[in-house]
């Protein structure tokens, strides 16, 4: 079994190398520097574990293409990502900044990361470097709490998170055997967000939240056009009784009426 896993030379995304490594897949290592690639690779090499760098630099998308050249890849995992600047007068990892303090210049860099990126890898990956019941995994966060309004990081992983719920539901209508889900793994202690384990009880190391999304991947469960908490509780939809509100009009009358259509 082949893994790729973005943004894997550090924080969860190596842990999940770790994890997976030892669980014996041999791991496609992403990370955009070859200098912090490689010095993660040695780490799982020395440990026996079967693996090797892969440029993946989300912010170039014509580097981005040569991932189409790789193939039997059975798990994808989109980890690579950034909290889009939220420094701010009351320090460097302000995730209750204002959202009216980002610029626009803020919105775009983390959209072209954590979304245009993510959307790239996953494109180029799609047509033929993936096995036919490959899984993609995306790490992701919830968008809409009101304590949460890191507004650059939040509105780029909604715009990954739609993006999953639309290729999910098409790998459904096209009765294909991937699959495509994400999971929000809760607080880490990580660069991005400058915590450490301990600072709070919420906290979970980058090794303990691998074992976790590892978890979901191995459950024997198919968790197509899913996002999956921590918690194990799972949201198949932003707007659930819009959903089902429109399901039972189309049911009814069927999709070319509701449009207005002959
Ligand atoms: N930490 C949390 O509490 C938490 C919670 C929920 C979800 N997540 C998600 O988990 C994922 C991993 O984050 P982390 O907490 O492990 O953070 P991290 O330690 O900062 O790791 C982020 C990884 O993404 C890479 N990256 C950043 N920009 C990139 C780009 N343009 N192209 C390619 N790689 C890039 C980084 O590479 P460099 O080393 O080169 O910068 C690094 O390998 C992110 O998607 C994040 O949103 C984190």
């Amino acid at each position: 079994m082949k893994t790729l896993i973005t943004g894997a030379n550090k924080g969860i995304g190596f842990a999940l190398a770790q994890t997976l490594g030892r669980r014996g897949y041999d791991i496609l290592l992403g990370a955009r520097s070859e200098t912090r690639g490689q010095a993660a690779v040695e780490k799982l090499q020395a440990e026996g574990i079967n693996a090797q760098f892969v440029k993946v630099d989300l912010n170039d998308l014509a580097q981005l293409s040569s991932l189409a050249q790789l193939r039997d890849i059975d798990l994808l995992i989109n980890n690579a990502g950034i909290a889009g600047n939220i420094k701010s007068d009351a320090g460097d990892f302000d995730m209750e900044k204002s959202p009216f303090a980002y610029t626009t210049a803020d919105l775009q860099e983390t959209m072209n990361t954590n979304f245009l990126g993510t959307h790239a890898v996953i494109s180029q990956l799609l047509p033929h470097s993936l096995t036919e019941n490959a899984v993609i995994v995306n790490i992701t966060v919830p968008v809409s709490q009101e304590y949460w309004a890191p507004l650059a990081y939040v509105t780029s992983k909604a715009a990954q998170n739609a993006m999953m719920f639309a290729f999910g539901h098409q790998f459904s209508k096209e009765k294909s055997a991937k699959q495509i889900f994400g999971v929000m793994p809760g607080a880490v202690a990580t660069d991005l967000n400058g915590a450490k384990v301990g600072d709070n009880p919420v906290i979970k190391s980058p090794e303990e939240t691998a074992e976790l999304i590892s978890h979901f991947i191995f459950d024997n469960k198919n968790h197509n056009a899913e996002i999956i908490n921590f918690d194990g509780t799972i949201y198949k939809s932003y707007e659930p009784g819009l959903r089902s509100k429109i399901i039972k009009d189309v049911a009814k009358n069927g999709l070319k009426r509701k449009l207005g259509r002959k």
